[in-house]
């Protein structure tokens, strides 16, 4: 299976980008359904908005409108994305998510509805048109190779998308869930530092630190990773007597101890 090249400026995210890059290239025909949720600010419009940079895909962003406003856009949105002269007018979604598993009439594409959650709130029946235009043996669908995905940062919203009774339950063959990035990745990333000989534990969860700001970041970091760094000591050495020294002397230790850090 093609796996799209990464973009430079993407820091981490390679099972997300991988895994991603797999549903939008799947050769199998008929459209197809995915879901992709996560915290805010935990990178999901950034890797959607690549992965449609990557493969000509078709990226809307919905926003808290009211039902008409959103089909007024995207029909905008979506003329913009074909060059036609005019909006695409459409009355309901019925005509608009056709529209959108016609895009991938010739190739297969990613069609990314991002901040899904706010379109539903307007129209609580699009779960269920997204589902019947997504039925098997339906000519829309079966003629189609749009990847079609929805996002959203709303969790429980998102979770609750394809539970249980939900309507599109069983129509979605892919799910993401976008983790909060690795800290102490992205401490090696930010900060000019040489992992292997580097102890590196910043065992807290410091939300500032998740502000994906290089510039913010550095300094938080930079303090904890000190602040860390002699935490880290004091374990090893603590380890190395439970480990070596009172073992060489014979004397039980209690407990394994925590070793330091270090990948
Ligand atoms: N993997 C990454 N590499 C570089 N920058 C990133 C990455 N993920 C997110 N960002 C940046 O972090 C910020 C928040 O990401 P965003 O995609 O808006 O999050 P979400 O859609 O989950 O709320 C953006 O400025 C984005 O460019
Ligand atoms: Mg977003």
């Amino acid at each position: 299976m093609l796996s799209l090249p990464r973009p430079p400026e993407m820091f981490d995210r390679e099972r997300e980008w991988r895994d991603l890059s797999a549903f939008v290239t799947d050769p199998a025909t008929g459209g197809t359904l995915g879901v992709v949720s996560g915290r805010r600010r935990q990178g999901k419009t950034f890797l959607l908005r690549a992965l449609c940079q990557a493969t000509g895909g078709f990226y809307f962003a919905a926003d808290e409108a009211t039902d008409r406003e959103s089909l007024n856009r995207l029909g905008a949105v979506l003329a913009d994305h074909l060059g036609a002269p005019a909006p695409l007018a459409f009355d309901t979604w019925h005509p608009a998510v056709d529209a959108l598993l016609a895009l991938g009439r010739e190739r297969r594409i990613p069609v990314v509805i991002d901040e899904f959650p706010y379109l539903v709130r307007a129209n609580a029946q699009l779960p269920s048109i997204v589902q019947n235009a997504l039925a098997p043996l339906r000519a829309e669908r079966d003629t189609s190779r749009t990847s079609l995905l929805l996002c959203g940062s709303a969790m429980s919203f998102m979770g609750r998308l394809l539970s249980g009774n939900a309507p599109l339950r069983g129509r979605a063959g892919f799910e993401l869930v976008v983790p909060t990035l690795d800290h102490q990745l992205a401490a090696r990333e930010l900060l000019s530092i040489d992992p292997a000989d580097t102890y590196l534990v910043v065992e807290h969860e410091y939300p500032p630190a998740r502000i994906q700001d290089k510039a913010r970041l550095a300094p938080i970091l930079k303090g904890s990773l000190a602040f860390a760094k002699a935490i880290d000591e004091a374990a090893a050495a603590m380890f190395a007597l439970q480990h070596e020294v009172m073992a060489a002397q014979g004397i039980p230790i209690q407990g394994k101890g925590r070793e330091a850090y270090r990948s």
